[in-house]
């Protein structure tokens, strides 16, 4: 029916058309400029709010974070790190407030795999070789064999670790599989990376030498990423902000700017380096107080 007055009047189906492809166009332009950006407004979490159990474990978060940055959280346990990085991740919903990535819904975002996730321990397969973990994703996304040996490849160049292709996960080091964890959650090239303490279990040296090789990938990348750290050394080497948060309920205390410049080995010995951590600590320390 419709497709017939089109025709007995093209004027007017031109015209709304272009309307149409205008809407479009000024929708798809709103969404690039989003891309790689994430939101939370006015955001409160409570578990089993009918409990006498109930936790209030986020307390209006307001969050901006702009496309290509990278945010680090930290702040003591239990201060609602990992149910903020969850609600981004649009695993759990909030219980007020909104959270928004890539300029739509945490929800939807989830289910157009906007972003990839890594956590403290590297969870890949044991049976799988290093090249088959990273391409499990894009076989579970339906990917063509070609398209993800490829991808796997270009993986691997990217953490450099292309001679671990058919290596199997246990022959590796914990430093190698985080490293090989990262891969697989880039492989489908997510806007945003979302990572709970990845370096927690490794030692200070290969610490050092992972947030080196992050900030390279990031470079690579232009992925934005958040990053729980209990380091603040780390927290300052990293980011572009430093989030420190406070327990009970948990909250967003202080956003710290860190305007370090490109990051080398001699960052670590700067004096610009020293006085940010103690920004940091100091606004960790102020919490202890209240
Ligand atoms: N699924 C859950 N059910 C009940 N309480 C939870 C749940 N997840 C987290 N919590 C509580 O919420 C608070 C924040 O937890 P979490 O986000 O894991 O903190 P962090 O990552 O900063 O250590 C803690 O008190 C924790 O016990
Ligand atoms: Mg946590």
């Amino acid at each position: 029916m419709t497709a017939e007055r089109a025709t007995d009047n093209p004027q007017v189906s031109e015209e709304g058309l272009q309307d149409s492809m205008d809407t479009l166009q000024d929708s798809m332009e709103s969404r690039q400029h989003l891309l790689g950006s994430v939101a939370a407004q006015g955001v409160s979490k409570v578990f089993l709010p009918n409990s006498t159990s109930k936790v209030t474990a986020l307390e209006d978060i307001n969050l901006h974070i702009s496309p290509g940055s990278f945010t680090t959280l930290i702040g003591p346990s239990g201060c609602g790190k990992s149910t903020l990085l969850r609600l981004v991740a649009g695993l759990i919903h909030p219980t007020q407030g909104v959270v928004q990535v890539n300029g739509k819904p945490a929800d939807q975002a989830r289910k157009d795999r906007d972003y990839g996730m890594a956590f403290q321990t590297a969870s890949l397969f044991d049976w799988r070789t290093v090249r088959k973990n990273i391409e499990l994703p894009l076989e579970l996304m339906g990917w063509r064999r070609g398209a993800r040996q490829q991808r796997a490849a270009e993986m691997l160049e990217l953490v450099q670790l292309p001679e671990f292709a058919d290596s199997y996960p246990s022959e590796l080091s914990g430093g190698m599989q985080q490293r090989v964890a990262i891969a697989r959650a880039l492989a489908f090239k997510p806007t945003l990376l979302l990572m709970d303490e990845p370096f927690g279990a490794l030692d200070e040296m290969t610490r050092e030498h992972m947030q080196a090789e992050l900030l390279h990938i990031w470079e690579e990348t232009n992925t934005t990423i958040i990053f729980i750290t209990h380091s603040i050394p780390e927290a300052v080497f990293l980011s572009t902000n430093v989030c420190v948060m406070t327990p009970r309920p948990g909250r967003i205390s202080t956003q710290i700017e860190i305007d370090l410049g490109k990051r080398t080995d001699d960052t670590r010995e700067r004096e610009d380096f020293f006085a940010s951590i103690v920004k940091v600590r100091e606004a960790l320390r102020s919490q202890e107080s209240t």
